[in-house]
């Protein structure tokens, strides 16, 4: 999944030569599935046109505070624009919108939306060089960025005017790029590699059959997908499984069985800020797997079973400060058995699956969980989604993570 996926962008445009990049940028953002919606001031109009921004941004564009409709005019409601948006953009930023925006002036529609954003605002400055220079200028920029809005830099080359030197509009897959790191720099969980082992193991009895377990690895891939989301830098070391994630933070790692899985585990382990064992993992494999497939006549009647590496409980005996999460699946003494198992294998937390409710566990899109600390009372959570269930377990981490880093 890309970095915008999903996000909804308000775009400003005012009224400077720089205009005439804004469908690419539009674009840039749609690419990596945004929704965009522009505003645009009455004399940006003169650079590039609305139906070329309506038709990339797939969204009417908006610019007067009253829509023209013969019978009926619309108010177009520039509160509403500015609390749908997740972040908004303004470029190019000219030096009469910058110095509206200052002082709260509120003479088009673009400075009502932005006078009552309660987003994060992005300003991407676009002037001729001594204009960008001036004094007046520079100051209003240095308010602008008091007021908590985000100016970018302005790039270096050729002006319209013929001049040579600062002061012109980034170029838009550099203002994409540096929006996205100055987001993922805010999140929760930006610069922190988090690891997770998700599905389940397979254990070869030969080269067709398997000792292994009903595990989907849904868990672990909606864990996955959440830390990402929270700006983590994730590796997902997976056992077989149908599933498929596609998000630009994400590395997966297929593996098969607990071999495989405890030595890709102890390689990522001493760089993971937070590690999550949600994989089943096979207990026991067999003492050695035959070459070629057993046939019916051999009289094959026994497996010798060896037990697997307990990879969890390696993890958390040589934990230094990794945030170390276990799942458990208990069938009896739920809460108490979970508790052994913090204990035992040195965790900072476990999360109880409930398989007491039948719509919850291994297969099913639900989960039912309880998360368990050291010395805490155990938080219980109702059956929901293992999506819903992703982000309370998250919410439980970070913070008793930012509690103890
Ligand atoms: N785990 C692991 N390596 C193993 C077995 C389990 O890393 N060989 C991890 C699981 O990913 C989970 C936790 O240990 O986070 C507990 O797994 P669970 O199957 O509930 O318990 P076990 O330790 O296997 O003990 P038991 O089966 O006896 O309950």
């Amino acid at each position: 999944m890309s970095f915008f996926h999903g996000k909804r962008i308000l775009l400003g445009v005012s009224g400077g030569i720089a205009a005439y990049k804004t469908p690419e940028l539009v674009r840039a953002f749609i690419k990596q599935g945004a929704e965009v919606r522009v505003i645009m001031t009455p004399s940006s109009k003169d650079f590039v046109t609305p139906l070329s921004l309506a038709t990339v941004s797939n969204n009417p564009v908006y610019s007067s505070f009253i829509a023209v409709d013969q019978d009926n005019p619309l108010w177009n409601n520039h509160v509403e624009m500015a609390l749908w948006a997740d972040f908004m953009l303004i470029a190019p930023a000219t030096s009469n919108t910058i110095s509206s925006m200052v002082h709260a002036r509120c003479t088009n529609l673009l400075l009502a939306a932005y006078l009552s954003s309660q987003c994060k605002v992005f300003v991407a400055p676009a002037m001729d060089l001594d204009m960008y220079s001036h004094p007046g200028n520079q100051k209003n920029l240095d308010t602008l960025v008091e007021y908590g809005v985000e100016v970018l830099p302005t790039g270096e080359g050729f002006l319209a005017s013929g001049l040579q030197g600062k002061g012109r509009m980034l170029e838009p897959l550099e203002i994409v790029s540096l929006i996205e790191k100055s987001i993922s720099k805010n999140l929760p969980l930006s610069l922190k590699k988090v690891v997770i082992t998700a599905g389940p193991t397979h254990e070869a009895i030969d080269p067709v059959r398997f000792i292994g377990n009903s595990s989907s690895g849904k868990m672990g891939f909606e864990l996955a997908k959440r830390a990402a989301n929270l700006g983590a830098e994730v590796v997902l070391i997976s056992g077989p499984t149908s599933q498929k994630v596609e998000h630009h933070n994400i590395q997966i790692e297929h593996v098969v069985s607990a071999d495989q899985m405890f030595e890709l585990s102890k390689s990522h382990f001493p760089s993971a800020s937070i590690f999550i064992a949600s994989a089943a993992v096979a207990d026991f494999k067999p003492d050695h797997s035959a070459t070629q497939k057993i046939k019916k006549g051999e009289n094959f009647n026994k497996i010798n079973l060896v037990p697997t590496p307990d990879i969890l409980a390696h993890l958390g005996s040589i934990k230094e400060n990794q945030f170390l999460v276990g799942f458990a699946l208990e069938t009896e003494n739920e809460i108490d058995n979970a508790k052994k198992k913090l204990k035992h294998k040195n965790l900072n937390a476990i999360v109880l699956n409930s398989l007491n409710d039948p719509n919850a566990g291994f297969g099913g899109d639900q989960n039912k969980i309880t998360y368990i600390q050291p010395n805490t009372a155990p938080i219980s959570f109702e059956l929901k989604s293992k999506q819903a269930v992703a982000v309370d377990i998250f919410d439980q981490i970070i913070v008793s993570y930012e509690k103890s880093s």
